[in-house]
């Protein structure tokens, strides 16, 4: 059979579970690639006994003979990303020039970033959006600022990069002093630490758009690795409160370098409830016992920055809706291990406000909409130790039959449990 591009998409509010997809599907790929956001991501990884939580390196690293990028549509943060390299070395995990590449394009998270992401959730209060505090936004937006930016490639040239740190540094301490009162930074430290990561680093740079193309032109493998949610995605999302990137299938082309058609089969995955971390609109979130039920079963604190998830019922409104910006070919229903022991299990079809009922979620819906559910049973039996879907319980079947029939997309994986092997495939259609 020809060898397939896949690209994974998160369906909800981020921490649906790509990783551990990703992992999955890596070891049939050739090349692992991350578009978008930066360390803002956790995706998390269990081989065996241990587990490996990823923000930076793609999930593919894990596998020896997958080449691994870091596309230029990520925000890059080089102390985090040696941080990473140097834990998996530790853990006998080989990262090297052969297997990790990083784009020249992409943009480099400085210290600045992470102090201005601070300071304004701080400033903003109760507005705030309750980002990871990684520099994100502020990365971002020095990229569409463009004079105030500095890629990757940029580490490389010692003395261009110190002179452009130096005048950088400076705006950026008047700002904090003027706008936050704040204590400037010490730039000459900055220079120092750059540079210096710039040297850990140079062997893994390179321009990787050619590469890329190469690739997945050809009869490679090539994963683009989605990182948070469509919810969050910064044009369709429910803004403000979302990231600063294009997650969806969408962001994979500029991202990247590749051209929209290479994405190959897209596969949206989606937790079999809902979460989502920080603020922002959220219509079947659980506010009570059943919501806690969930968050301990499902131990839903966040993989970087350990806050606890909000936790509600499925919406397969809201389902259907980044499905469809991504236009997905199948579904991959993740942890539905975690919903066993209750006794009804309640899907949200559509709303209701002022206006009336409808199915279609869209981002102008207001936050406080009432959520029209579904009512299934629930079920009892342990289902991690399944093996087949025909093995999981009645129940459970009919609930992911359920999710199929209302999103009106197969599920092609089910997930049981956090191990490699707690993965159910039903039928997993051949790309496009
Ligand atoms: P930022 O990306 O750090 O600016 O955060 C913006 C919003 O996106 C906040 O609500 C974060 O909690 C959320 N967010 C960012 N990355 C992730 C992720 O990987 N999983 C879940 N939520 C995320």
């Amino acid at each position: 059979m020809p060898k397939t591009n896949t690209t994974i998409i998160g369906l909800q509010w981020g921490d649906e579970g790509k990783g551990k997809i990703v992992d999955s599907l890596a070891a049939e790929s050739d090349y692992v690639v991350r578009y978008c956001g930066g360390a803002n991501a956790g995706h998390t990884v269990t081989v065996g006994k241990e587990k490996f939580a990823l923000h930076l390196i793609p999930s593919g690293i894990l596998y020896e003979k997958v080449v691994n990028v870091i596309g230029n549509g990520v925000v890059f943060d080089p102390e985090v990303a040696i941080e990473e390299i140097r834990g998996l070395r530790d853990r006998g995990v080989k990262v090297e020039n052969t297997n990790l590449l990083i784009s020249a394009n992409a943009h480099v998270v400085m210290p600045w970033h992470k102090q201005q992401d601070k300071l304004s959730e701080t400033r903003l209060g109760a507005n705030k959006i309750g980002t990871t505090a990684r520099g994100i936004g502020p990365c971002y937006a020095d990229k569409a600022n463009r004079s105030t930016a500095i890629r990757v490639g940029e580490l490389l040239d010692e003395d261009a990069l110190a002179q452009k740190i130096r005048i950088i540094g400076s705006i950026k301490n008047s700002m904090f002093k003027s706008m936050y009162g704040s204590n400037g930074m010490d730039v000459e430290k900055i220079v120092e630490q750059y540079l210096e990561h710039g040297r850990y680093l140079a062997p893994m740079i390179r321009y990787t758009g050619s590469l890329l193309r190469e690739a997945a032109e050809s009869e490679k493998a090539v994963l683009f690795e989605g990182a948070q949610g469509s919810m969050l995605d910064i044009d369709h999302g429910t803004f403000p409160f979302v990231t600063s990137s294009s997650v969806t299938a969408a962001g994979v082309p500029a991202g990247t370098g590749v051209a929209p058609k290479h994405v190959g089969r897209v596969i949206g995955i989606m937790k079999a409830y809902t979460t989502r971390v920080g603020a922002g609109p959220f219509p079947s979130e659980l506010d009570n016992e059943i919501g806690e039920y969930i968050r301990k079963a499902g131990n839903e604190y966040g993989t970087t920055t350990g806050r606890p998830r909000r936790c509600g019922w499925l919406d397969v409104a809201v389902v259907r809706y980044a499905a469809s910006l991504s236009g997905i070919d199948m579904l991959s229903v993740m942890l539905l291990d975690v919903l066993t022991g209750l006794d009804e299990l309640k899907i949200c079809t559509g709303y209701r406000t002022a206006e009336g009922t409808f199915e279609a979620y869209n981002p102008a819906i207001p936050e406080e909409v009432e959520c029209l559910y579904e009512t299934l049973p629930g079920w009892k039996e342990n289902i991690t130790g399944c093996k087949n879907f025909s093995e999981l319980p009645e129940n459970a079947q009919n609930y992911v039959r359920r999710i199929e029939q209302l999103t009106g997309y197969p599920a092609g994986i089910v997930s049981v449990g956090p191990g490699r092997e707690e993965t159910l495939k039903i039928d997993i259609p051949p790309g496009n």
